[in-house]
């Protein structure tokens, strides 16, 4: 099989484009750059991932340079691409600001990396640092108002660089350039998904051997394709798996799950009920990232419990494990990169049975859309396979928590915010808590501004955009939909009321989807309680958004009708003071609020 190394300079990257060029049926490798020139060789191309280092700082990764005379096409992505301009004699200025989301790109010459191309399409961007000069043999062929060397190129020797992303979604062209540079390698494409079902099934064979495998399911998308995998190699009395109800999941949540996988034929399920665990566990928790890691480590107590009562000897049991890449590279347990959130099946218990070989992962070097054609591949069922994702904590990261003690935010924060919202005719607050996001690769945790006032959709995207890209403090958006806000929060910490409050607010939110014909529509839907206090009250955050892997995803500009229907229904409970609606795109915002 011919093949396509890919480069990985730390963050999320790396493993979206070898998951891009998988998808144009490519095998690819992700290789640390500084891999020995002969291990570089055995390939028809290379590409330079995005990073969050700097060309200028010491503890850039370490490179091999000789990458550059083996005579093989070379496509550098945002860091790969200034570390290329940099390493070819080039200059990379650092960057005063950071530009993240949407631009225009400007095509200023043909390129063969362009071939087919029609209009000039918009770029998604991530970066700080700025190519400035270009080496020698190099030439500009694409601009944006802000990066004049956005898309460069060494026609001669088939060296490119982007400083866009091409291999995330909002890149409208991503996919056509990334197969242009597959056409440029001159690469065959023969790699499928069948054949590597067929690949695992072989792996899980071999490494269970002599070993059963327990499982938890929560009936969302990754831990169903693994069960479902997991049977298929081992055989039904192999594999155990335990639904446990961590009193954070949905309304009727458990009993929905447990009746699907049934009908699947997985008889080998058992239910646990740990609501009442869970919640003694992390009360009074308000940082998210601690909430994150208690219910992590509850998950294995549980269900280390849950084994002896089965009566399962742990020695001779293997961990399986759902877990897709996202998790991993988001927890921060890749070389180069940052903890952005501790995913429930990272925690350190975790980490350290992975180094024990106790634990099997078949889906840990995929994305969700992947994991979703494995399912189907396997004949799952589309209600089981296309369910929006829901994280392993639950409701809990999507509770918000807080002493009481405001987050104060200045004035003069304030009016910068408001002097933007202002050219959109629209009034503007600041909330003193704080959510979630990232940008540049890093995590940030930072206030939401709060926009209020009538607008179309666009003007809320670029007063958004506007606002996270020039008000620092700032990581996130929301537009009050219904309600009032209030700069003030009330003491909150996760209680089975709280729960059951968002759990109605959830609950509507689907039905109401499904009622506008809108669930497919989305990938995903969080639906967020936060602690305001609004005559007493808590408001509710409306989070819709679209995405394709969820390492980079636009919020969802829904039909008025639903939010309005939907944000009156909310109200009409009674529970809530507020109904506002996210209009961040992650970056800078991650999905959910924690
Ligand atoms: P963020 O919020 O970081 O989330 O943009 C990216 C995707 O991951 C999901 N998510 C999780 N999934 N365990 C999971 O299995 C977790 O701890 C977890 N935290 C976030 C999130 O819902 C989104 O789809």
């Amino acid at each position: 099989m011919e093949k396509i190394i890919v480069l990985d300079f730390g963050g999320q990257y790396a493993h979206l484009i070898a998951n891009k060029i998988r998808r144009l049926n490519v095998f690819s490798e992700i290789l640390e750059p500084n891999t020995e020139t002969e291990k570089l060789k055995d390939t028809k191309g290379i590409i330079f991932s995005g990073g969050p280092a700097s060309v200028y700082e010491n503890d850039a990764p370490a490179f091999n340079q000789e990458v550059f005379s083996l005579g093989i096409p070379i496509l550098g992505i945002c860091y790969g691409h200034q570390l290329t301009v940099h390493a070819l004699g080039g200059v990379v200025e650092k960057g005063k600001t950071q530009e993240y989301g949407i631009a225009k790109l400007r095509v200023k010459k043909a390129s063969q990396l362009l071939e087919g191309f029609e209009g000039n399409g918009q770029v998604w961007m991530s970066h700080a640092d700025i190519v400035k000069e270009l080496p020698e043999g190099f030439e500009t062929i694409a601009s944006t108002s802000h990066c004049e060397n956005a898309l460069i190129e060494n026609k001669e020797k088939k060296i490119f660089g982007l400083q866009f992303h091409p291999e995330v979604v909002h890149t409208t062209n991503g996919m056509k350039i990334l197969d242009n540079f597959l056409k440029i390698c001159d690469c065959r494409k023969d790699w499928t998904m069948k054949n590597y079902v067929a690949e695992k099934i072989a792996e899980i064979k071999q490494s269970a051997a002599g070993k059963n495998v327990f499982l938890l399911a929560s009936g969302g998308v990754d831990s169903t394709v693994c069960l479902a995998l997991l049977n298929n190699a081992l055989g039904n009395d192999r594999v155990r798996a335990l639904h446990i109800d961590n009193g954070f999941m949905r309304k009727n949540e458990s009993a929905l799950v447990m009746k699907a996988l049934k009908k699947q034929g997985f008889e080998n399920l058992q239910i646990l009920d740990a609501s009442e665990y869970f919640l003694e566990k992390t009360s009074g928790v308000t940082s998210p990232e601690e909430k994150r890691k208690i219910i992590g480590n509850a998950f294995i107590e549980a269900q280390k419990q849950a084994l002896e009562k089965m009566g399962l000897d742990s020695g001779d049991w293997l961990l399986g494990q759902g877990t897709i890449y996202p998790d991993t590279i988001e927890t921060g347990r890749t070389k180069n990169s940052a903890v952005i959130k501790t995913h429930h099946n990272r925690v350190e218990i975790i980490q350290k049975m992975i180094e024990e070989g106790k634990v099997i992962e078949p889906l840990n070097l995929l994305y969700k859309d992947e994991v979703r054609e494995i399912g189907e591949e396997l004949g799952l069922p589309k209600e089981l396979v296309w369910r929006h994702p829901f994280p392993g904590p639950g409701l809990a990261v999507r509770a918000l928590c807080t002493e009481g003690i405001e987050e104060k935010v200045s004035e003069s924060v304030k009016a910068k915010v408001q002097a933007i919202a202002g050219n959109f005719g629209l009034e503007s607050t600041v909330l003193p808590l704080k959510s979630v996001g990232v940008q540049g690769d890093h995590r940030t945790y930072k206030h939401p501004a709060v926009l209020n006032g009538i607008a179309e959709w666009e003007e809320l995207e670029q007063a958004s955009t506007r606002i996270t890209n020039e008000v620092q403090e700032i990581n996130r958006v929301v537009w009050l939909v219904a309600g009032e806000i209030e700069e003030k929060t009330q003491p909150a910490t996760l209680t089975k009321e709280r729960m059951d409050d968002l759990r109605e607010a959830d609950a509507i939110v689907e039905e109401k989807l499904l009622e506008f014909e809108l669930y497919d529509k989305v990938w995903q839907f969080p639906v967020v309680l936060v602690p305001l206090d609004v005559q007493g009250k808590e408001a509710i955050i409306l989070r819709p958004v679209l995405s394709t892997e969820a390492m980079t995803a636009r919020f969802a500009d829904l039909p008025l009708e639903f939010v309005k229907s939907t944000a009156q229904k909310i109200m009409q409970t009674g529970k809530f003071g507020a109904v506002l609606y996210d209009i961040t795109h992650k970056p800078p915002g991650t999905i959910e609020w924690e």
